[in-house]
């Protein structure tokens, strides 16, 4: 059966104070509505329907790459007035699903629960109790607990305001009784808007029952209105993350300052410190320990690998046992076989370092390919750029750079080639060979310095 999901994400968001429209604010790293599509795509047979209003062309040009048809709600006259634009795309015989763009958390399986619930003919209604139902629709029961209707806080008497089970704005129902039901809301209320939350009562008045499902965590059907919202959600989320991980054998300094803004994957007995941000796809090994405030981003890390404090690494591959930091930055293109040693303020860029090689202290490693077992002194350079050409430095197995040398690429150095301490490197080095290139030394006797007159 057809599953049809419509999106609301119309609404303006005046309480983030923000220019970004507020479905577009990225929790982890991801906009809120690309996380409600990404959970409502793992429903089997389903199409996106996203309601835009403000600022729409903004939010269909960061989801352009995606299926999703766009409908746009020009006023925003309320919530089944907005449903009703997506109205004429969706497919007579199937199930539609309504969610809020700004409502980010809702994890797929409670999506495909409530779906299974419409796929019987009946409407499904995510509700939960709160201690504070201020602002919510509350949910109507009859004498025999049956769910009969949903009414606004603007609307709500006394003894209604007094129910704490509210509507999360989350409802799935067969599509041909919404399109039956959508056309007779009327705006006669507080509000003067065509409210969603009305076909409730018009499902319960014809005889289709209406069940209410419940979230495993309030979090999961929070909405954002503003940024504190946001950034609770965020720590939320941030937990669930850094519990899998525990779960799953990692040892957190403190799981409140670990993020992960993507997919991360830690294997066994590794440790990290604070500060830690993982980003895009990451997949780290096990018993890898890993200092403070250090980020991983779209990287593969090998069992046994230590990084030290502030190393930053970004597009990397590296093997097991290499030992980075303190402040390294290892940059996209990058990739360290087993056992090699990144220093402090060292930075590599597509460099490909072979196993037990040293870059041990601040050296610039760029568009390079290194052998095995080789010695890059201190202060070593790749001087990859002419301002147009980017050119690539070749280093044989066991070569041994002097410190503070610049290799001025394109270069090749042989293996076990020595270069001494302080050399510009302009020609290829041959196998054995030692090149030095720097001004020879002259030590001048009696020499005087210069006194000041007077
Ligand atoms: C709605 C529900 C309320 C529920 C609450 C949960 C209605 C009438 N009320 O109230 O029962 O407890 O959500 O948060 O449905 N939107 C549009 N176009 C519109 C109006 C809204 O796209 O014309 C979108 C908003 O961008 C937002 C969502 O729909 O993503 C909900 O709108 P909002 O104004 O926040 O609804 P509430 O009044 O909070
Ligand atoms: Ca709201």
């Amino acid at each position: 059966m057809s599953i049809d999901v419509v999106i609301l994400a119309a609404g303006q968001g005046s309480r983030m104070k923000s220019k970004l429209p507020k479905v577009l604010h990225p929790l982890a790293g991801k906009s809120l509505v690309k996380h409600v599509i990404d959970q409502a795509s793992q429903l089997n047979n389903s199409a996106m329907h996203i309601v835009v209003g403000h600022g729409a062309d903004q939010v269909k040009e960061a989801l352009s790459d995606l299926s999703c048809q766009f409908y746009t709600q020009a006023e925003q006259l309320g919530t089944g007035h907005a449903v009703a634009q997506a109205s004429a795309g969706l497919r007579a015989g199937g199930v539609t699903l309504v969610l809020y763009g700004d409502v980010p958390l809702t994890p797929a399986s409670v999506l495909e629960q409530m779906v299974q619930v419409a796929q019987t003919g009946k409407v499904s209604l995510l509700t939960v109790n709160l201690d504070d139902p201020t602002g919510y629709g509350r949910i109507l029961r009859s004498a025999v607990n049956d769910v009969v209707g949903i009414v606004e806080q603007k609307d709500a008497n006394e003894e209604q305001l007094a129910i704490t089970e509210v509507n999360t704005g989350i409802m799935a129902m067969p599509t041909d009784h919404l399109n039956e039901w959508l056309p007779q809301l009327s705006s006669d209320n507080a509000q003067g808007e065509y409210y969603l939350t009305d076909l409730i009562a018009m499902a319960a008045e014809s005889g289709v029952t209406v069940q209410a499902l419940h979230p495993t965590s309030e979090f999961e059907v929070q909405g954002v209105n503003n940024r504190r919202q946001l950034a609770e959600l965020e720590r939320w989320y941030q937990l669930q993350q850094a519990n899998a991980a525990m779960d799953a054998g990692v040892t957190l300094a403190d799981p409140a300052r670990f993020d992960v803004r993507g997919q991360l994957r830690v294997g066994q007995d590794s440790h990290i410190d604070v500060n830690f941000v993982a980003e895009g796809e990451v997949r780290i090994g096990s018993n890898v320990v890993i200092g403070p405030n250090c980020s991983v981003k779209n990287s593969i890390i090998g069992d046994g690998v230590e990084i030290l404090a502030n190393t930053h690494i970004d597009g990397a591959v590296i093997a097991e046992a290499c030992q980075l930091g303190p402040f390294a930055r290892i940059r996209p293109g990058s990739q360290l076989a087993a056992g090699v040693k990144v220093g402090n303020f060292v930075e590599t860029k597509k460099a490909l370092v072979g196993q037990g090689s040293k870059l041990n202290h601040l050296s610039y490693i760029g568009d390079a390919q290194i052998g095995e077992e080789v010695n890059v002194g201190a202060g070593t350079i790749t001087c990859n750029y002419d301002g147009v050409n980017k050119s690539l430095t070749e280093i044989g197995d066991r070569a041994f750079i002097g410190s503070n040398s610049s290799l001025v690429a394109p270069v090749q150095v042989g293996a076990g080639a020595t270069i001494g301490a302080g050399s510009t490197i302009t020609s290829k080095v041959e196998e054995d060979q030692l090149s030095v290139a720097r001004g020879k030394q002259r030590n001048i006797s009696g020499w005087k310095r210069p006194i000041k007159k007077g």
